[in-house]
């Protein structure tokens, strides 16, 4: 359907978020993903929602792909112009793919922390564990400014890592793991989602095989479930 922009926020010459309007009837679940795109125009991708299930908004946050053929032109858009968003949501990243109840680790890179913005939107997310920590690997400090005041301010364990400047957590997410952040973690205890690049999807997936998780998909709950962040 053919909704009006709200909102345009700029964060970085790469990264910024974009409100549109919210008909009544729209309805979606905390950590699906939508497709979007121009009015008339066949080219479209895949966005998770950054707004929750009760906001009367929708948001998402996007990267401007070096001569994407989408974001390349999508970056210039206002308020006021139309977007066409499709009514289906669909995704993995939802509370009825995992297990419910203990640690529920949230790890991202990049624009992959979208759905995680959502389920932590999402007031009854925070009942159904016992403890929430998300990690959140960017090249630089400044890609975290989108969400980095939210998820300061949550209920929330919080680690932001940054790879390629200094940074109080320097380094990708696995080298913390390495160093002991998961040495207690079971599939007893824990569940995980996973979204960022394939390589770091590919690289927790195996992790958390090796440890006995098993995956989540639409037609099973597990104990860790993924999804790609889409335009990266
Ligand atoms: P790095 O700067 O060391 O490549 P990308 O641009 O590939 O989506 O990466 C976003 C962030 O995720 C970067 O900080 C990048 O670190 C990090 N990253 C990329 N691949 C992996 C991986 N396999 N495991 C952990 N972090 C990764």
């Amino acid at each position: 359907m053919k909704l009006e922009v709200i909102e345009v926020t700029h964060y970085t010459d790469k990264l910024f978020r974009i409100k549109l309007e919210r008909p009544r009837s729209y309805r979606f679940t905390a950590g699906e993903f939508t497709m979007i795109g121009f009015p008339d125009e066949k080219i479209k991708r895949a966005y998770s929602f950054t707004s929750g299930p009760g906001d009367d908004y929708l948001e998402f946050y996007s990267i401007k792909v070096p001569n994407g053929p989408l974001t390349s032109k999508l970056k210039y858009i206002e308020p006021g112009k139309f977007l066409e968003v499709g009514d289906k949501p669909t995704g993995t990243l939802t509370l009825a793919n995992i297990e419910l109840g203990g640690h529920l680790w949230l790890l991202a890179t990049g624009t992959g922390i979208a759905p995680y913005i959502s389920l932590l939107r999402d007031p009854s997310t925070y009942d159904l564990f016992d403890k929430i920590t998300v990690t959140w690997t960017v090249p630089y400090a400044q890609d975290l400014r989108a969400y980095n005041d939210f998820l300061e301010d949550v209920d929330i364990d919080y680690f932001p890592t940054v790879t390629r400047e200094p940074f109080k957590n320097q380094g990708r997410i696995t080298k913390y793991i390495e160093e002991g952040m998961w040495d207690n973690i079971a599939p007893h205890t824990d569940r995980v989602m996973i979204c960022g690049s394939i390589a770091f999807n590919n690289d927790i997936k195996a992790r958390l095989v090796d440890l006995g998780f098993t995956e989540g998909t639409r037609r099973t709950s597990g104990t860790f479930a993924q999804e790609k962040a889409f335009v990266s």
